[in-house]
């Protein structure tokens, strides 16, 4: 039997975004996104945890490189969304609803392939928004 670990790296990213549908009133995007819907834009501080699993290499103990993981999703995502409006800024954000749940797949669908040539496997996406919620994307 070959023993899974999982391990997660963390990064923080500071963003703007809307949620806001435009052929809806202020009103109704105001009832349904609340405060994300602000017509001038705000911004939260995103927390990511990048979990990915493998089997321990057995010269050096590790499931993965972790500052070589660090690297790609800097590399991947924090360069991009970090201070930025991701929905104007971001090629991979821009055209979708910003939520959370939304950020956590375009986040996975940056990072699937590069995890890979890391030698490990990407197992979970989690982001908050908030400290009171989070997401989690298994792919
Ligand atoms: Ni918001």
């Amino acid at each position: 039997m070959p023993k899974i670990v999982q391990i997660t790296r963390r990064e923080r990213f500071s963003a703007a975004h809307k949620l806001a549908r435009p052929e809806w009133s202020d009103q109704k995007n105001y009832e349904t996104f609340g405060k994300c819907s602000n017509p001038n834009w705000h911004g939260h501080n995103y927390v990511l945890w990048v979990t990915v699993k493998g089997t321990p290499e057995p010269m050096t103990g590790f499931v993965v490189d972790l500052s070589a993981l660090g690297e790609v999703i800097k590399e991947e995502v924090i360069q991009h969304v970090d201070h930025k409006n991701l929905n104007a800024d971001v090629i991979f954000t821009k055209d979708i609803m910003t939520s959370t749940e939304n950020l956590a797949i375009a986040i996975w669908e940056q990072l699937e392939k590069p995890v890979k040539k890391l030698g490990a496997e990407l197992h979970c996406v989690k982001i908050s928004e908030t400290e009171n919620n989070y997401v989690e994307y298994h792919g």
